[in-house]
C-alpha cells in the first residue's frame, strides 16, 4: 500500500448540513512503538490492546467559508471546543494535523470546520488522549468526505477503516491503532504478512479465551503534564546508542507475544509485556539527554505486583506508557481478587487514590444520527 492511494481523484463534494459524531478509544501498547521517521513511520512494529471505557467522543460539522474569489483559501478555518469550552491551546495541534492530511481530505481548506470533543476519562489524568482524540477526529472528517457518505452510517467498509487509521496515524502514531480492536498491529514486520507502516491492522489470529475481556486497571500515579513529550522522546531514538538493538528486539518480542496470545501462555505473555514496558523506560533513561518519567510510586507498585504474583500465582502483570501511571493487566476471572489487592495495597501510591477500570474493547463507534 502507498500513501498516494489515499488521495482522492478529484476535489470531494462534502455534506454540509450534517453533524457527524464518532467515539474512539484509547489503546495500550504491549509491544511499544518508540522511535519514528517522517511522516510518522514507526521505527519498529507495535501491538496494542484497544480499550473500552477510556474514549474521546468528537462531533464535526462544516459550514461554508467566506472564500471571496479564492476558492481554496490557504488558511484552515476551524473552531474547537473541549467539554463545552473553547480550547485555543489545541489549535496548533489541529492545524498541524490538517496540514498533514489536507492532500487526502482536500475539502478541509474549503469549509469552516466546527469541532466539539469530550473525553470519558478525567481530564489531566496523565492518560494520553492524543490516540483517541486523533482517531475520533479522523473518523469524523472521513465520514464527511463524500466518497464514503453514500455507504451510510452503519455500513463502513474495510477501506473506510484503513483510511481512518492512515489519517489518525498522521495525527499521532499510536492513534492508528485506536480505530478498531480488540488487538491492533502497526508497523511492517515479518511476523505478520499483512503488517504495514502506513496503517494499523487488526490482529489476524484467534485470541486464546483467557484474553477475552482482558482487564486493564490504570493506576493514576501522577496526573501532571509529562516533563518530556512523546514527540521529543521519539526524536531521541535517532542517535540513541541502543536504537538498532531495541528495534530488533521489538520484532523478536512481537513474535513471542503473538504465540502466547494464540496459545494462552501467560508466562510468556507476562515476560514480554513487562520487558517491553521496562525497555521503553530504559530507552528514556539512556537517551541523550536522559530523562525519567517514572515516579517512586511507579516502582513501588511494580514491586507489589511482583510480590502478589509470586504469592498468589495469579497471572497479573504491568505495563507502562510514556508516563508514571501503571496499567495492571489481568484475566477477567481474577477481577475480584485484583480489585481487592488494588484497594488494599496499591491505591496508596495513586494520586488522590484514583484509578480507572477498563478492559479490552472493540474499537470506534459511529454516533452519527440518521438524517
Ligand atoms: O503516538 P505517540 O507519538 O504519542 O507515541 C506513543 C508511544 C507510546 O505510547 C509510549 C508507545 C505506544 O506504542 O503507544
Amino acid at each position: 500500500m502507498e500513501a498516494v492511494g489515499f488521495i482522492p481523484a478529484s476535489q470531494q463534494e462534502v455534506i454540509t448540513d450534517k453533524t457527524v459524531t464518532w467515539s474512539a478509544p484509547s489503546n495500550i501498547a504491549l509491544v511499544k512503538y518508540w522511535g519514528k521517521y517522517d511522516p510518522q513511520i514507526p521505527a519498529n512494529p507495535s501491538l496494542s490492546f484497544t480499550l473500552n471505557n477510556c474514549k474521546t467522543k468528537t462531533s464535526v460539522a462544516l459550514t461554508h467559508k467566506n472564500l471571496g474569489s479564492d476558492k481554496h483559501a490557504q488558511e484552515f478555518s476551524f473552531e474547537f471546543s473541549f467539554e463545552g469550552a473553547p480550547k485555543p491551546d489545541f489549535h496548533p495541534k489541529i492545524a498541524s494535523f490538517f496540514t498533514r492530511v489536507v492532500d487526502y481530505l482536500p475539502f478541509l481548506k474549503a469549509y469552516h470546520i466546527i469541532i466539539h470533543s469530550e473525553n470519558t476519562f478525567p481530564h489531566s489524568s496523565g492518560i494520553a488522549s492524543s490516540a483517541s482524540a486523533m482517531a475520533a477526529l479522523s473518523l469524523c472528517l472521513l465520514e464527511l468526505s463524500n466518497e464514503f457518505s453514500s455507504s451510510g452510517p452503519n455500513n463502513f467498509s474495510e477501506d473506510f477503516y484503513a483510511k481512518a487509521s492512515f489519517l489518525a496515524r498522521l495525527g499521532s502514531g499510536s492513534a492508528a491503532r485506536s480505530i478498531r480492536g480488540p488487538l491492533m498491529q502497526w508497523g511492517k514486520t515479518a511476523v505478520f504478512e499483512s503488517s504495514q507502516d502506513l496503517i494499523a491492522v487488526p490482529f489476524n489470529q484467534e485470541l486464546a479465551p483467557i484474553f477475552k475481556n482482558f482487564q486493564d486497571t490504570i493506576l493514576l500515579v501522577d496526573k501532571g503534564e509529562k516533563v518530556v513529550s512523546s514527540t521529543v522522546g521519539h526524536g531521541l531514538m535517532k542517535n540513541h546508542p541502543f536504537a538498532e538493538a531495541r528495534f530488533q528486539q521489538a520484532h523478536d518480542q512481537l513474535a513471542v507475544l503473538t504465540e502466547s496470545l494464540v496459545s494462552g501462555n501467560m508466562e510468556k505473555f507476562i515476560e514480554v509485556v513487562e520487558s517491553e514496558a521496562l525497555t521503553l523506560h530504559a530507552m528514556m533513561l539512556t537517551s541523550d539527554p536522559y530523562f525519567i518519567l517514572m515516579k517512586p510510586g511507579t516502582l513501588s507498585i511494580i514491586e507489589k505486583i511482583w510480590a502478589f504474583r509470586k504469592l498468589t500465582l495469579i497471572p497479573v502483570c504491568f505495563t507502562l506508557d510514556a508516563g508514571a501511571n501503571v496499567h495492571l493487566l489481568y484475566p477477567e476471572m481474577h477481577k475480584d481478587e485484583l480489585l481487592q489487592f488494588i484497594e488494599n495495597e496499591l491505591v496508596a501510591y495513586c494520586q488522590n487514590g484514583q484509578y480507572i477500570c477498563d478492559q479490552v474493547g472493540s474499537g470506534s463507534i459511529s454516533h452519527t444520527e440518521a438524517p
